[in-house]
């Protein structure tokens, strides 16, 4: 007779967040071949506390006002997901979706929209939860976009910013990191829909994209 497995159950630990470190290269392997990956450039460790160090201060920004964060898909989703559940209190959420890159490494400048929001942004105080800022053309599309809607007040998230590579000023109130202008991957941000999943941001290898 086959034997009845025991059940298998998940310990609760009382520490929300244990270090992975230790599975990460496997992980890396199995997502993907990791010649593809130059460099890890952020560790999911490294994000995640300063997700914590930002809800923080935004927490206290927000504290008396009507706060809803809108992400910008797709690559805004890990950090939407890890930020708004670090936050201390209930806040909306709503997505909107453009594209100004297609299969290309570089931003077109030329921004579509394929999702608008679902959501009034009349007398809302919005926070804007981006990836990435590269160029910034996206972004400073949004704002105007975003402003001309009646927004109370709009304040812009990004957990990575490349200042050299800066086409625009954008005011960005809460950013994560800045790094140098190498094209990254990881935690939702994509080369061609691929190493979304990965859980650290590294520098794509450059013979992936040449
Ligand atoms: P921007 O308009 O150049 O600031 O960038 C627009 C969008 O392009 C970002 O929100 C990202 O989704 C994507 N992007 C920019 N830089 C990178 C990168 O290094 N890796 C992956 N996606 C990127
Ligand atoms: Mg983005």
């Amino acid at each position: 007779m086959p034997r009845r497995e025991e059940p298998r159950t998940r310990p609760i630990s009382p520490v929300r967040r244990s270090s992975r470190s230790g599975r990460l290269k496997s992980i890396h392997a199995r997502r993907g071949d990791p010649d593809d990956l130059a460099q890890i450039l952020v560790t999911e460790e490294e994000i995640l506390a300063k997700l914590d160090e930002l809800a923080l201060r935004v927490a206290e920004d927000y504290k008396d006002k009507d706060l809803i964060l809108v992400g910008v898909l797709k690559g805004a989703v890990m950090v939407m997901a890890d930020f708004a559940r670090a936050l201390p209190f209930h806040a909306p959420m709503d997505w909107m979706a453009v594209s100004s890159y297609g299969a290309s490494t570089k931003s077109s400048g030329v921004v579509q929209i394929r999702k608008d929001l679902d959501t009034d942004l009349n007398g809302k105080h919005l926070l804007i939860v981006e990836d990435i800022i590269d160029s910034g053309l996206t972004l400073s599309w949004l704002l105007e976009n975003f402003q001309s809607r009646g927004a109370e007040s709009i304040e812009v998230l990004a957990l990575l910013r490349k200042p050299e590579a800066a086409k625009v000023v954008i005011d960005c109130k809460y950013v994560g990191f800045d790094i140098p202008t190498d094209f990254v991957v990881g935690y939702g941000l994509d080369y061609n829909e691929r190493y979304r999943n990965l859980r650290d941001v590294a520098v794509l290898a450059p013979h992936v994209y040449s």
